[in-house]
């Protein structure tokens, strides 16, 4: 039997509120062997109107399938219908629907309504120093029964909606962080059920959210600093008619408890404030057009998590300790007398005596001041790194008080791994958690010092993200930001969305390497080629290549041009080094172990590794920039882009790689080289006896930064040294990844010894995915599955012969549905999905299989 599962429009289950043409997929489920899809048929219907008839179309694709029907109306419910025929005669229908939302900015009736209430600015940012949130509220009556009702609603800051007095839904800090000047999302919310005939109240209460934050404020024209809404009500009710209710100049708005709002440093709430009088709203011109529908979900609770110990530390401070860093907050039930001050300090990790450490620069504090009225309290504006909250004030401290509240971009889990090594299977949980506790609408650094989209971090983990979580949308909005972060030579900033304390920084470290303005960052700004590049190679998303063309090919043209244009110091022949970009501003391989000293404030070995780091990844960049082009069948950017990868490949080999080493002793020179295929056949064995060498110099300890260290294993692998991969991978003393696991780490850290050897913390943080990208490595090559080149429509299983495992499996949802992969000393069971072929080696041989069960003994 042939089912159709999974239907979704934009990865969505029956999406509301989109505002532009979705792509459809679905997973085929059949009980037959060797099932593949040989057709499909899609029609997209309002109630009364066909608006696309895609025709049987003769193809295995089902998934990233464009709408190209007439052009989609606001405010409409489509149903649409999806027809499969497969190859052994047998037919599957499945319908779902979606609804837009407001497609054109004249949709919109609403204004934007600000606070006139006074802020007053704090000369430092210290914590407190943030202005009290603003509730906007509108009363309203309804002369009829409600048939059906949604609301449209954005803020600036970060809004907690309700509905005479019930909150909506359980999203947090909407909307999400964006490139706000010219990307500003908006929510829609099927309020149906919250509507009542007579008087009705709605009400946003605005915190600064990043919007408002002196750390997340974005680089835009015509910033403004006060919180301000946007909504437009839309109800239907059961006799037809309509009314909208939209934010206008009777929206009123006070102060209340919450009496200062920061989302990085924390909240004050002050339970004995009530809300002040109602004061009219100023009516402001910000316009409509940098509104868009938000198509990726929305922040939610994740997991909620017990308290695994209350202690008194050494100082004699109460201590809660959850067991895991978290993203998110803490639900806490207050009892305590009027006027009590109660603080809670949240932190990632105990000194080496258990006392509280600040590991963060910044505090992430809450408090709360008590009206003598038990209750629960959450934050509403701010959330925290944490795994420890040190609480004070608070007369008795009971665990069942206290519950952390685990928060993410809610997205669908699409990977599992395990294997008979305990300690790697920690790491992985490690792995799952920074990358939850990282992806708070945006792919962060971290979830506590600067909660910033580093565009480098991604760039290393876009594979390992892909493996985990169906992150397919997430990323599409951040590219989205990307996009509008980029300038009109090309340059794409260090992080997006790019906020004004980046940009300060920007200037400010670009002086150090002679530049008077921002320039691209080599392995960071090349995640606009390299993040769509990978979505494309894990899951097979030609679309995301398409809308993002124009930008890969600006960053690339700005590479190319930069190398033309600017001369390095190395005092190169013309012809090698206009080839090269080797100037401007990097990070280089950026916290290399040995080497950290050596980093800012003086920026030496950034400097001296940028000078392999930016020309690698400029060649690297135009080359798979010649592949993406290849793949959208843009034959002339394919050769272009080639020839000039080539010339810059042989510029590097030429400048660095005539002599038998590189002109650096740095693993990660040699790691890169490699990995990048630029290493001339002659210079293969000294080079990779240089990299050995240097490996066993250290102990077997890798010393490479974020950008070398996610293909130090596979570089190993690939000169002939899969045993020292493994012992790299196994290495427990520190750096290495399992030293974190060895030292009780519940996530990954940024730096490799956060906690040093006799358990003293360091200022750095504890929850940074960027090395938790080894994750895409143990699901390569320990469970050997090692994917296709295009998604999972063929792909290859080649698990180990040689590695120090018992077992090992991994299971990942791909867009054809669920692989799995086990293999123990017995035999390999794999599965196969529908509409997926899969090559595999095994026992020495290779075999192809299609869809269904197997079993290799
Ligand atoms: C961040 C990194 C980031 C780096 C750029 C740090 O402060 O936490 O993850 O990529 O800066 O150098």
């Amino acid at each position: 039997m042939l089912k159709i599962d999974r239907l979704t429009a934009g990865r969505a289950t029956a999406p509301l509120g989109i505002d532009r043409a979705p792509y459809f997929s679905w997973v085929l489920d059949s009980t037959a062997p060797n099932t593949l899809q040989a057709s499909y048929r899609i029609t997209v219907a309002t109630s009364d109107q066909l608006a696309w008839d895609s025709g049987d179309v003769l193809s295995r694709e089902q998934a990233f399938i464009c709408y190209e029907g007439v052009a989609l109306a606001s405010r409409t419910r489509y149903v649409f219908t999806v027809t499969v025929r497969d190859n052994q005669g047998q037919q599957a229908t499945a319908q779902s629907h979606f609804e837009t939302a407001l497609m054109q900015p004249d949709d919109w009736v609403a204004a934007w309504a600000e606070s006139p209430i006074e802020r007053p600015v704090a000369e430092t940012w210290a914590w407190g120093s943030q202005p009290p949130a603003v509730l906007f509220s509108r009363e309203f009556e309804l002369a009829g029964e409600v048939a059906q009702a949604r609301l449209y609603a954005t803020a600036y800051g970060t809004y907690c909606p309700t509905l005479n007095g019930e909150r909506l839904d359980d999203r947090e800090f909407a909307p999400e962080h964006t490139a706000y000047g010219s990307l500003l999302y908006y929510q829609t919310y099927d309020v149906t059920g919250h509507l009542r005939r007579g008087s009705n109240q709605l009400a946003l209460y605005v915190g600064d959210g990043w919007y408002l934050c002196p750390h997340g404020r974005p680089v835009m024209e015509g910033y403004h600093e006060a919180p301000a809404v946007l909504f437009q009500l839309e109800v239907t009710f059961s006799d037809g008619s309509r009314v909208t209710i939209a934010s206008d100049d009777e929206v009123r708005c006070a102060t209340g408890p919450v009496l200062s709002s920061d989302i990085f440093r924390g909240e004050k709430y002050d339970a004995r404030l009530p809300f002040g009088e109602p004061q009219p709203v100023r009516i402001a011109d910000y316009g409509h057009a940098q509104l868009a529908a938000q198509a990726m979900a929305p922040i939610r609770p994740y997991a909620e998590l017990a308290v695994q110990r209350i202690y008194e530390s050494p100082r004699g401070e109460t201590i809660i300790d959850f067991g895991q860093i978290i993203a998110g907050k803490a639900r806490i039930r207050i009892d305590a007398p009027r006027d009590a001050e109660v603080c809670f300090e949240y932190f990632e990790a105990t000194d080496e005596q258990g006392n509280y450490f600040n590991s963060m620069i910044a505090d992430q504090k809450d408090v709360y001041i008590s009206d003598g009225v038990a209750r629960d309290y959450e934050t509403l504006f701010s959330f925290h790194g944490f795994r420890y909250i040190r609480v004070t004030g608070l007369p008795r401290v009971r665990a069942e008080d206290f519950t952390a509240i685990a928060l993410t971009t809610e997205k669908a889990d699409a990977g599992r791994f395990s294997c008979s090594d305990a300690r790697l299977n920690r790491l992985y949980e490690n792995i799952r958690w920074s990358q939850r506790n990282n992806m708070m609408s945006i792919p962060t650094d971290c979830p506590t010092r600067e909660k910033a989209g580093f565009t480098g971090d991604i760039q290393i983990y876009a594979a390992t993200a892909l493996l985990n979580e169906d992150v397919t949308t997430f990323l599409e909005s951040w590219l989205r930001n990307l996009a509008v972060a980029q300038t009109d030579e090309g340059v794409v900033p260090m992080v997006v969305p790019f906020t004004t304390l980046y940009e300060r920084l920007s200037l400010f470290v670009g002086k150090e390497f002679g530049e008077t303005r921002i320039t691209g960052i080599a392995g960071w700004s090349d995640a606009a080629v390299m993040v769509p590049h990978t979505m494309h190679r894990m899951t097979g998303n030609k679309l995301v290549l398409t809308e993002h063309y124009e930008t890969m090919k600006r960053w690339v043209d700005y590479v190319i041009r930069t190398a033309r244009e600017r001369r390095g110091s190395t005092g190169l022949a013309l012809e090698v080094d206009q080839h090269l970009w080797n100037t401007g501003f990097h990070f280089g391989e950026w916290l290399i172990p040995s080497q950290e000293r050596r980093g800012p404030p003086d920026w030496e070995i950034p400097k001296i590794s940028a000078a392999y780091t930016a020309p690698f990844f400029g060649y690297l960049s135009v080359h798979l920039m010649s592949e993406v082009a290849q793949t959208l069948g843009r034959d002339a950017d394919a050769v272009l882009y080639r020839e000039q990868a080539a010339l810059m490949k042989n510029a590097i080999q030429r400048a660095f790689m005539t002599g038998p080493e590189l002109p650096w002793s740095l693993m990660g020179a040699y790691v890169l080289a490699f990995a990048f295929d630029l290493v001339p056949e002659d210079k293969r064995e000294p080079y990779a006896a240089k990299l050995v060498s240097m490996l066993e110099a250290n102990g077997g300890r890798l010393d490479t930064g974020f950008l070398a260290t996610p293909y130090f294993l596979d570089v190993l692998a690939k000169i002939g040294r899969r045993d020292l991969a493994y012992a790299l991978l196994w290495q427990p003393k520190a750096p290495s990844w399992l030293y974190e696991v060895d030292q009780g780490a519940t996530a990954i850290w940024e730096s490799w010894n956060a906690i040093g050897e006799g358990g003293k913390p360091r200022v750095t943080s504890f929850d940074h995915y960027a090395f938790g990208c080894v994750g895409d490595w143990m699901v390569r090559e320990l469970a050997g599955l090692r994917g296709g080149d295009a998604g999972f429509a063929h792909f290859h299983v080649e698990p180990p012969n040689d590695a120090p495992l018992d077992w090992c499996m991994v299971s990942h949802e791909t867009m054809q549905g669920r692989v799995s992969v086990s293999w123990d000393a017995d035999g390999l069971d794999l599965l196969v999905p529908a509409n997926s072929t899969a090559s595999v080696k095994w026992g020495g041989q290779l075999h192809t299989v299609g869809s269904g069960s197997h079993r290799f003994s």
